[in-house]
């Protein structure tokens, strides 16, 4: 049986007008840009294919590289509803897609029998196992309103955290845009809803969710991007200290650290830095501020005095050195 999946409201709106999508990769990076995430041209184009071709997009990657923020800004820029569902162990159907309110069940058959209606077990049933009594979760609130005509941002974030019988329960919402409940039917959607998968990587996703996705592994950016993203994100701070931000945690991330520090925290050092009037680094504030950008005792033990003294005089010289082949040219 399929169902239809215009959820519990029958005067709920079919069309609402939404921006098209971009129809181009440099469309999309644009638009991205304009929402606040710059994006390579690779992740761009990612993007761009996943939205003009339908298919959910898995995104791999260190921490802090922007997996999360991108569904938040795509639903921001296609004026879509935002629809999070937040993996961890122990997550189960009940949490993530549904759940029969047994209580409401319960009531209606009391008030049958009350009432005297004489109906039959089966009858009971047929009721009790109505959409109406479903009480939704974010997977099927995001197929409810992609069949609405409103194909929202589906954000499933951190799947390797959840427990990995938990990805069978994707596969048929991801390959064929439906979930059945086998005490109602099939519900469906048309249109999928915008589908972004993330994954930290502390344990492989299967293969049969990879195989229904495309795929990105979303890499740290170089320095001029990061650069770029700092100015964007903290407007506030002086373009020396941006500079030497950047080539500060750039060259960490070649040091084979415990944890890099990702583009979160190169923006709360930036924002650290400003809040304490900083417009240049300085060996003492870059030591007194290291717990803003890295986030283990061992690695902060590691830089903290003369490697951080180390490597801020390297930073330095190489700005120095570009200054100089600049003025040469
Ligand atoms: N390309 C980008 N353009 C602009 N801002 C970015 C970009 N990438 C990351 N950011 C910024 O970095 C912050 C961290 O990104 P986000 O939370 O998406 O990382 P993540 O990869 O999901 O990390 P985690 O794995 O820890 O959840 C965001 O709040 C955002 O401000
Ligand atoms: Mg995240």
């Amino acid at each position: 049986m399929t169902v239809s999946a215009r959820g519990t409201d029958p005067d709920a709106p079919i069309e609402t007008p939404m921006p098209a999508l971009p129809t181009t990769v440099a469309e999309t990076k644009a638009r991205l840009a304009a929402g606040g995430y710059l994006a390579s041209e690779a992740l761009a184009t990612s993007v761009y294919l996943a939205l003009t071709l339908e298919r959910p997009l898995l995104l791999e990657g260190e921490a802090g590289v922007g997996k999360t923020e991108i569904a938040k800004v795509l639903a921001a820029i296609l004026a879509r509803p935002l629809v999070r569902l937040q993996c961890y162990e122990g997550l189960g159907l009940a949490e993530a897609a549904y759940e029969w309110n047994y209580a409401r069940q319960l009531l209606h058959i009391r008030a049958a029998q009350a009432a005297g209606s004489g109906l039959s077990v089966a009858d009971l049933e047929r009721d009790i196992y109505a959409e109406g009594y479903l009480v939704e979760r974010p997977l099927l609130k995001a197929l409810r309103l992609a069949a609405a005509g409103t194909p929202p941002v589906l954000l499933i974030d951190e799947l390797d955290r959840a427990d990995e019988p938990f990805e069978a329960f994707l596969l048929e919402l991801l390959g064929d845009c439906q979930m059945t409940v086998p005490e109602l039917g099939t519900i469906s959607a048309g249109r999928p809803p915008i589908t972004i998968l993330t994954s930290n990587r502390t344990r492989e996703v299967h293969d049969a969710v990879r195989r229904r996705c495309f795929y990105h592994w979303v890499d740290f950016p170089g320095a001029r991007r990061e650069a770029a993203i700092l100015k964007l994100k903290v407007p506030e701070a002086a373009p020396e200290l941006t500079r030497q931000v950047v080539a500060f945690v750039q060259a960490l991330r070649s040091m084979d650290l415990y944890k890099n520090p990702g583009l979160a925290e190169t923006i709360n050092w930036a924002q650290a830095l400003t809040s304490l009037d900083c417009v240049a680094l300085d060996p003492a504030r870059v030591d007194a501020t290291l717990g803003t950008l890295l986030k283990y005792q061992d690695d902060i033990a590691r830089i903290r005095g003369s490697e951080a003294a180390r490597l801020l005089e390297e930073v330095r010289s190489k700005a120095r050195a570009a200054e100089f082949a600049a003025e040469a040219g």
